[in-house]
């Protein structure tokens, strides 16, 4: 009988999801690694089995399908697999004002973002309560902490809405047993900023402000397990968190205004 806790990640096919995988792998945890992308993640269960002998069960699944949360949970009852840890982490940002993208464009992100994180929740968390114990992470962005910026417009409103979601789920079920954090990076290497486009113009951001996708995971992993319910990722993105919180809204609202502006003339 195979006692070993399992971890449920979505976007485990690239980045942050990948290392999830991994560290989650490396403190003994079975793992279900969901993403569309079928052959990297038997690549990446090929690789944990061999390195910490990790059972994975592979979910090669588009999320934007309806229901695909309920599917994959009514899947995992049906075989008898727990979820422990639940890593709410797929996601992507879509370029442009909101006019720029089809309306259907905005739904489908909406649906990946948001949607999809909270039926995942809505239908794993029973099960967690039956047995007392769970993690919910939910990986959101220092994007959702500060005021929005022009371009990418649903993107800090998505996150925004997850660092809520999160700290009310916190609230609602910490004392039956349920830790939830909203894990909180700033720019991380990863494919994100390939799959958005933004690669040439983020080159140009200096190398402080990177964060590399490992420690974004290790932290957020120590971070839920200790009962925090937000996660700012990295130093030097707890300071600028800091930092803004102390500014008048209205200064930072006219800073974000003029890096917006830079952004759009560097990019055109
Ligand atoms: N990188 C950053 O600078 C940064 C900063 C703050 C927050 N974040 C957040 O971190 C999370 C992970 O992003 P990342 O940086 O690791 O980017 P990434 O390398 O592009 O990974 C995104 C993951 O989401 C999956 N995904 C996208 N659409 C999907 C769909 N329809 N169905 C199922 N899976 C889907 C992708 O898998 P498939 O393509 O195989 O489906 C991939 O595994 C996102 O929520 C992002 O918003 C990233």
């Amino acid at each position: 009988m195979n006692h070993k806790p399992k971890a449920l990640i979505t976007g485990a096919s690239s980045g942050i999801g990948a290392a999830f995988a991994r560290d989650l792998a490396e403190r003994g945890y079975d793992l279900i690694l969901v993403a569309r992308r079928a052959d990297r993640l038997k690549d990446l269960a090929d690789q944990l089995k061999e390195q910490h002998g990790t059972a994975s069960t592979i979910a090669p699944v588009d999320l934007n399908l309806p229901n695909m949360p309920r599917k994959l949970a009514e899947a995992l009852k049906a075989r008898g697999q727990y979820v422990e840890m639940l890593v709410n982490n797929a996601g992507y940002s879509l370029p442009g004002h909101l006019l720029d993208q089809d309306w259907e464009q905005h739904r489908d992100f909406l649906q990946i973002m948001v949607n999809a994180p909270i039926e995942l929740s809505w239908h794993l968390l029973p099960t967690m309560l039956e047995r007392g114990r769970g993690n919910i992470i939910n990986v959101a962005s220092v994007a959702g902490l500060i005021p929005g910026t022009a371009g990418h417009t649903l993107y800090s409103a998505a996150k925004a809405f997850m660092i809520k979601f999160s700290q009310s789920l916190a609230l609602e079920y910490r004392d039956q047993g349920i830790h939830t954090c909203a894990v909180c990076p700033g720019f991380t290497w990863s494919e994100f900023h390939d799959v958005n486009g933004s690669r040439a113009l983020m080159n140009k951001m200096p190398k402080w402000m990177w964060l590399d996708s490992d420690r974004v995971a290790r932290e957020g992993i120590d971070a839920v397990l200790k009962g925090k319910v937000v996660q700012v990722s990295g130093l030097q993105y707890k300071a600028i968190h800091a930092i803004t919180k102390l500014l008048p809204e209205r200064l930072l609202l006219r800073m974000i205004a003029r890096r917006s502006a830079q952004f759009r003339v560097q990019s055109a």
